[in-house]
């Protein structure tokens, strides 16, 4: 029977296209999203592919819809930590909220649907989860203090849960895209984005069918050595 792969945040952008490389790979795949009801029924409609909503940021809820996609679609074996969201804005000006806000989906998110899954991959001793970081954890960016340190978070939360999985064929890996062609980006003011162009060696935006290329490769089963790696695919916009 094919592994059931969930990806949060899947019907737009980055995880939509991870969605499709995954179905294209024979897992059966859910995607979760959090309140646009009206992309998720398109998505769904074009690709056959469910989509559940929940508030990744929400512990309870991010349990008991794990719970519900067992029950419904199967048991879950590969889970992509793809939701996220910016507040962007200087220190001076980001309010607690708008803080708590981007640890609570982009970070938070991670531990809960670990949580809700971990010990299921532990049982079966087969598992995969993939946790979408970003080129701004590693190298911090003005403006997004909240985004950078969430995101730096998902590389340490990915290196320690690898070791804790590696026993049990549970590899732990994270993908670091650099700019992709999406809605989060489109929202970033044009002379600010030729600038970021400008600095990408490569000379473009990237596609998301290019950070989903990575996921695919990390969820296959001719994957399974690589664990606590964090797969930078940034056009060579930083290297280290
Ligand atoms: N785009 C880039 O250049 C770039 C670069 C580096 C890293 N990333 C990371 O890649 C991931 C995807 O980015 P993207 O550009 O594809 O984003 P996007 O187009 O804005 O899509 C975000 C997705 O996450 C969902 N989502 C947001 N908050 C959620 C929550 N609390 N619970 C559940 N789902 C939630 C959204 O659902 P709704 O449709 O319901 O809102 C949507 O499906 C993010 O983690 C982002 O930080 C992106």
């Amino acid at each position: 029977m094919a592994h059931v792969a969930v990806v949060t945040g899947g019907t737009r952008g980055i995880g939509r296209a991870i969605c499709l490389s995954l179905q294209r790979d024979g897992f059966t795949v859910v995607a979760n999203y959090g309140g646009n009801d009206d992309k998720a029924r398109a998505f769904t409609d074009e690709t056959g592919i469910p989509a559940y909503k929940f508030d990744v940021g929400d512990h309870e809820a991010t349990l008991a819809a794990c719970e519900k996609i067992a029950d419904e679609v199967g048991v879950i074996d590969v889970v992509v930590n793809n939701a996220g969201i910016t507040r962007d804005g200087t220190l001076l000006k980001m309010s607690y909220e708008e803080w708590d806000d981007v640890m609570r989906t982009n970070l938070g998110g991670c531990f809960n649907m670990a949580k809700a899954t971990f010990a299921g991959m532990k049982e079966r001793k087969w598992g995969r989860i993939v946790n979408i970081g970003s080129i701004n954890g590693q190298a911090g960016q003005y403006g997004q203090v909240n985004y950078a340190a969430a995101k730096s978070g998902i590389h340490g939360f990915t290196k320690a849960l690898a070791q804790e999985g590696a026993r049990y064929g549970i590899t732990v890996n994270a993908i670091a895209p650099g700019y992709i062609d999406t809605d989060m980006v489109a929202a970033v003011p044009e002379n600010v984005l030729e600038k970021i162009v400008a600095k990408i060696p490569v000379g473009r935006l990237g596609q998301a069918s290019e950070i989903a290329r990575g996921v695919s490769f990390l969820a296959s089963e001719e994957g399974a050595f690589i664990t606590g790696s964090t797969l930078s695919i940034n056009g060579g916009q930083h290297m280290y």
